[in-house]
């Protein structure tokens, strides 16, 4: 008997639509490798940061990609991120990382180094990958292309229940921020998130986790052949 073939399934949408979630459950089910594309763009913000280098300076982030070592562990629920060595999978969730790293990736030339890498984790298929582009640029041949998408005020508030109960503060907080990552997110020249022409659009507004599992692990099977 062959082996059944192993795929590569991109994951795409904006905050909040229940990427992250999906893609780790996904990954758990079939055996793939669970990969968050975002986290790359998270650890290269935290170093700019650090050092300082400007988020405007495209150039010097490019060369600063270029020079660092971003590893996703998928061993765990979500990805441990190890940037240079250093564990940097709690720093790069905070609200000031989170800013940065949307600025961070509306650079092309940064875009170039990080697809790049992404390619070449994914080359080997068996892997969920999830993003912003990865149906339409990291992987325009992905076997599956899923965006999801849900109202934004129901992004908002999952964000902020993640941490518990929010005060009101709080949710308007992250209501403003998820506004104004999602707007940068979506005008960007460069890969601008949109769903790919062929990926399948599931809106997750009303459906609860399990739903929406099920529903993508019906296309991977079809698209299997199983
Ligand atoms: O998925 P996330 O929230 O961890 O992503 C952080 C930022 O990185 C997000 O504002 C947009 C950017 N990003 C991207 O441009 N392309 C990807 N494939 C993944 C994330």
């Amino acid at each position: 008997m062959t082996a059944p073939r192993k795929l590569v399934i991109a994951i795409d949408g904006p905050a909040g639509s229940g990427k992250s979630t999906i893609a780790a459950r996904l990954a758990k089910k079939l055996g793939y490798t669970n990969l968050e594309s975002g986290a790359m763009y998270r650890a290269l913000a935290l170093k700019a940061m650090e050092q300082p280098v400007s988020l405007e300076d495209a150039e010097a982030l490019r060369e600063m990609a270029e020079n660092s070592v971003m590893q996703l562990d998928p061993s765990g629920e979500g990805n441990r991120v190890l940037l240079d060595g250093r564990d940097v999978t709690q720093r790069i969730r905070e609200a000031d990382v989170t800013a940065a790293a949307s600025r961070v990736s509306a650079h092309p030339q940064v875009r170039q180094v990080l697809v790049g890498r992404q390619r070449q984790l994914g080359a080997d298929g068996g892997v969920v990958m999830e993003g912003r582009d990865i149906g339409t640029a990291v992987f325009p041949n992905a076997d599956v292309k899923v965006f999801l998408d849900a109202d934004a005020s129901v992004r908002a508030e999952r964000r902020t229940l993640q941490n518990g109960p929010p005060s009101a503060e709080e949710a308007k907080r992250v209501q403003a921020e998820i506004a104004a990552r999602d707007e940068r997110d979506r005008t960007r020249k460069a890969s601008p998130l949109a769903p790919a022409a062929d990926a399948v659009i599931l809106d997750t507004t009303r459906k609860s986790i399990d739903e929406v599992v099920a529903e993508v692990e019906g296309i991977v099977k079809r698209v299997a052949g199983e």
